[in-house]
């Protein structure tokens, strides 16, 4: 069977790496890549580091108000699928690409998969939580990665697309795994920062990013923390933080972003991971280091029901507090809400019993 898999965004290149990898053993795959990022730290490092093919299209949507980038997303993929004609059509996580891929597909008929289904962070202000629930319910395969996030689906009606994998991200971060140590004898000093003796901080969430007040409150609290921070800065962050004229404190070492093993590495020996992003949030419970999340509600909600992940919001007190907090206790493997590192796996065979009734 023939599957168009639909990426466009640094997330997506992460969750797409061990799913293309399984999917080639049973079918065949075309891979769309939206353009929605397109500098080389955000998009085409991770093809090489991971090892997918290069995109058959790629559609250079680049960026835009949500509307138009959507949009164009919706129209450049509707020309890709008449000519490609899939049987299936797979899409990723919760971007503009994602929710753009599906719509195109289902208006032509075209069954779609969605990986990564079933998360709600409740909030329908942020643009992923209403790309999540537009996608759930035009798919026809809601491939979730927690029980939750099944609950989540089964709430709104769509028990009957509903299966359990197990995170892809986990599957991924679990083939990288190996090669963590190694990279940090060369990665930590070449920062200034030894293991345990720093904190890592991202941030790119449009609800912190887009207003000052709040992103000046985020930069006052890791400007106050009393430890190295490193900071990969995402290009809109980057671009807010120019505009808006906020400075960062000298132990705060702004960086461009990183490849995906060295992100992996910053955090395993991290000493606290500060954060905004879904996928960080997760790889740092996966990597056994405490998390502070720069947000009032977040869909990962197992990582703080276990007590490795702290919700903050903006609050420069609350992040110090949080700071402080003593690690949790370890949660044995067999408890793991993410599954065991085989999701892909499972999706590329249910796709497989899946394609018969296609
Ligand atoms: C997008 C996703 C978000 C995801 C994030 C991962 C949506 C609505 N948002 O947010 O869910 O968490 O990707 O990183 O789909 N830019 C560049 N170079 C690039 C890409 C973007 O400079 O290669 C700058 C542009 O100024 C652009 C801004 O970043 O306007 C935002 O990019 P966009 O793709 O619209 O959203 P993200 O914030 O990256
Ligand atoms: N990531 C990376 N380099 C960076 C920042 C993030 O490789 O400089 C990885 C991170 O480890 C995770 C994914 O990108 O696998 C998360 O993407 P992002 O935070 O952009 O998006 P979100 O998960 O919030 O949608």
């Amino acid at each position: 069977m023939k599957f168009v898999s639909i990426v466009g965004a640094r997330p997506q290149f992460v969750k797409l790496a061990p799913v293309s990898r399984a999917l080639r053993r049973y079918h065949e795959e075309v891979i769309v890549h939206t353009g929605q990022h397109y500098d080389e730290r955000l998009s085409g490092t991770f093809f090489s580091e991971l090892g997918i093919s290069a995109p058959d299209y790629n559609l250079g949507v680049g960026s835009g108000l949500h509307g138009a980038q959507t949009g164009e997303i919706l129209a450049a993929i509707e020309r890709v699928l008449l000519e490609v004609r899939p049987n299936g059509v797979i899409v990723f996580g919760d971007t503009n690409s994602t929710l753009a891929g599906a719509l195109a597909a289902v208006k032509l008929h075209i069954p779609v998969a969605h990986v990564e289904a079933g998360l709600r962070s409740f909030d329908r202000r942020m643009p992923e939580e209403v790309n999540r629930v537009v996608t759930d319910h035009i798919s026809a395969r809601l491939f979730c990665p927690t029980r939750i996030a099944c609950e989540n689906a089964e709430h709104e009606g769509l028990a009957a697309r509903v299966e359990l994998v197990g995170d892809v991200m986990y599957d991924v971060l679990r083939q990288m795994e190996p090669q963590i140590n190694a990279r940090a004898a060369t990665l930590l000093p070449s920062l200034t920062i030894t293991p345990g003796g720093y904190a890592l901080t991202t941030i790119h969430r449009a609800a912190n990013t887009d207003d000052p007040v709040v992103m000046s409150q985020l930069i006052e609290g890791l400007n106050s923390l009393a430890m190295p921070v490193i900071f990969p800065v995402h290009p809109r962050t980057r671009k807010l933080l120019d505009q808006y004229g906020i400075a960062l404190a000298a132990h705060v070492q702004a960086i461009e972003p990183v490849g995906y093993l060295d992100m992996l590495t910053l955090q395993r020996f991290a000493h606290r991971v500060v954060t905004d992003s879904g996928g960080v949030q997760k790889e740092a419970f996966l990597l056994g280091v405490p998390c502070i999340t720069l947000r009032d509600t977040t869909e990962w909600v197992e990582t703080v029901a276990v007590g490795w992940n702290v919700l903050v919001g903006s609050d420069p007190a609350a992040l110090r507090m949080a700071f402080q907090r003593p690690a949790p206790a370890p949660v044995p493997p067999e408890a793991n809400p993410y599954g065991d590192g085989a999701a892909s796996e499972k999706i590329a065979l249910s796709l497989r019993r899946w394609s018969g009734e296609l």
